[in-house]
């Protein structure tokens, strides 16, 4: 049977290297992908990285999100690539783009299956539209629709300090199903360099989805310093 694709929706909240890291590992691991992004997420991509990428842009290509070519995703973050995902057990599966304006794409509907839906990351706007099954573009969309069909649903969120409403609304979602997860990494795995902190991140988001990867340790595995 073929695999399910993920839906994986980028939002306006600051964070863009921990989406492009996950659709990366995604990619890596073989996971057909559907991805969809707001405005506001294309301004914080261009602002975080650098990324140029037009909201009308609806075909995939890698060099857009800094995946293939001269200007890498991560030239603005540090002087060394991210470490190598391993060996690639998995062929590349393809990407699909849909305009986050698109509500007749087959996310829109619960009848388009799906192995679930990660939003990486996820504003405060995006997540108070969740909390209130607001539909109003593909991404809100998709993600009542996660929640109707009771499929996993991730949110990756980003904000600091968190206003009483976005408290309100994360315990909202949770209520309805969804997993808050905030882009709030760990500090005890020996972190060097940026990419142990986004990476962090991207391991307990594929560890959701039950993903196979190696990108960090696992407590009970690291060593224990004096
Ligand atoms: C560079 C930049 C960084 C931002 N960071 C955050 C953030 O970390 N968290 C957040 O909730 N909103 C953040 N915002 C504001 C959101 O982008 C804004 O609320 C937007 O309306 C979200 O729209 P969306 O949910 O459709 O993506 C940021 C905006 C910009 C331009």
């Amino acid at each position: 049977m073929t695999e399910l694709p993920l839906v994986l929706a980028m939002t306006g909240a600051s964070g863009a290297g921990f989406a492009i890291r996950l659709l990366q590992c995604l990619r890596h691991a073989g996971i057909p992908v559907q991805l969809t992004y707001s405005d506001a997420a294309l301004q914080v991509l261009r602002t975080e990285l650098g990324l140029r990428i037009e909201s009308c842009e609806t075909e995939f290509r890698p060099e857009l999100f800094g995946l293939d070519g001269a200007a890498p995703w991560w030239q603005r973050l540090s002087d060394s690539p991210p470490p190598d995902l391993g060996p690639q057990v998995q062929p590349e599966a393809p990407v699909e783009v849909y305009a986050v304006n698109d509500l007749s794409s087959p996310i829109a509907s619960g009848s388009h299956l799906t192995r679930g839906m990660i939003i990486c990351p996820c504003s405060g706007n995006t997540l108070s539209a969740v909390a209130r099954a607001a539909a109003s573009n593909l991404i809100h969309r998709a993600a009542d629709v996660h929640l109707k069909e009771r499929r996993p649903l991730v949110l990756v969120t980003r904000e600091t300090p968190l206003s009483t409403p976005q408290l309100e609304n994360m315990a909202a979602v949770s209520r309805f199903g969804a997993t808050v997860l905030p882009a709030s990494p760990g500090w005890y795995h020996g972190v060097r360099s940026i990419y142990d902190l986004i990476d962090f991140i991207v391991a307990r988001i594929l560890d959701q989805f039950r993903i196979p990867h190696q990108l960090t340790s696992r407590w009970g595995t690291l060593a224990k310093e004096e």
